[in-house]
């Protein structure tokens, strides 16, 4: 996985047909997808429940580009290991999900994952001061995770925080909610370089019309390169 700061669109498949994630996979991969996000919900930290470890490593096989796997568990550590076997290239934690963010975040990396670190909308950017150097991703939360489909909440002072305390160093910057065409501009001039988008990639699109698909990361791409 070599480090880049270009746009790099990330569908989340929460918005996907869960009958049939295999071939929704293919569908936005082929379709100009640069990672496949993926959202595991515990029902605790946030108020919904999506999947495990035995289905991120069901997905695995159609993953080509990069499986990014945005928990929202807590507790993370005793999960680790699980979702490295399933075959995880980002594994991503949040800073709220116990006292312990350091050690989770290095647990990941003895696992052979790259590490994420997420921050809630209630979370300031100073919280990451002290994990710059052991995180590879820092994910800003532009909604209060647990649904896809929410009102962005303009993060772009916080965004533009992080990319300074950043520097050189080589960590990107993702952007979890409400993105599409219309604020995507916004959080790139601000420093994101991988943008999720869960809804504004599959809406009005199917495996039957992936075109759709195309249409829409397209738009968000060509958005966010415009700013
Ligand atoms: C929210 C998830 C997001 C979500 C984004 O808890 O972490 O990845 O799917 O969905 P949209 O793009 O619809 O806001
Ligand atoms: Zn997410």
């Amino acid at each position: 996985m070599p480090f880049d700061r270009s746009v790099k669109i990330a569908p989340s498949i929460l918005s996907a047909d869960f009958a049939n994630f295999g071939q929704e996979i293919r569908a936005i991969e082929a379709e100009g997808a640069d990672w496949v996000h993926v959202d595991v919900m515990d029902g605790h930290f946030v108020p919904n429940l999506t999947f495990g470890p035995m289905a991120v490593k069901a997905f695995r096989p159609h993953v080509k580009t990069v499986m990014d796997v945005h928990l929202m568990i807590a507790p993370v550590d005793p999960y680790i290991e699980a979702y490295a076997d399933a075959g995880a290239d980002v594994l991503t934690a949040h800073i709220e999900a116990g006292p312990h963010i350091h050690r989770t975040l290095q647990a990941i990396r003895g696992a052979g994952m790259k590490a994420g670190v997420a921050l809630n909308p209630g979370t300031p950017a100073e919280a990451v001061a002290h994990l710059l150097d052991l995180t590879d991703l820092i994910c800003v939360m532009t909604v209060n995770p647990g649904f896809g489909g929410q009102k962005f909440i303009d993060m772009t002072g916080k965004i533009a925080t992080l990319r300074q305390m950043i520097g050189d160093r080589p960590v990107h910057i993702e952007i979890d909610g409400g993105v599409d065409p219309t604020t995507a501009p916004k959080v790139r001039a601000a420093g994101a370089d991988v943008l999720v988008a869960g809804s504004a990639v599959f809406k009005g699109g199917s495996v039957d019309n992936r075109s759709v698909y195309g249409t829409n990361i397209r738009a968000i791409r060509e958005a966010a390169n415009a700013a």
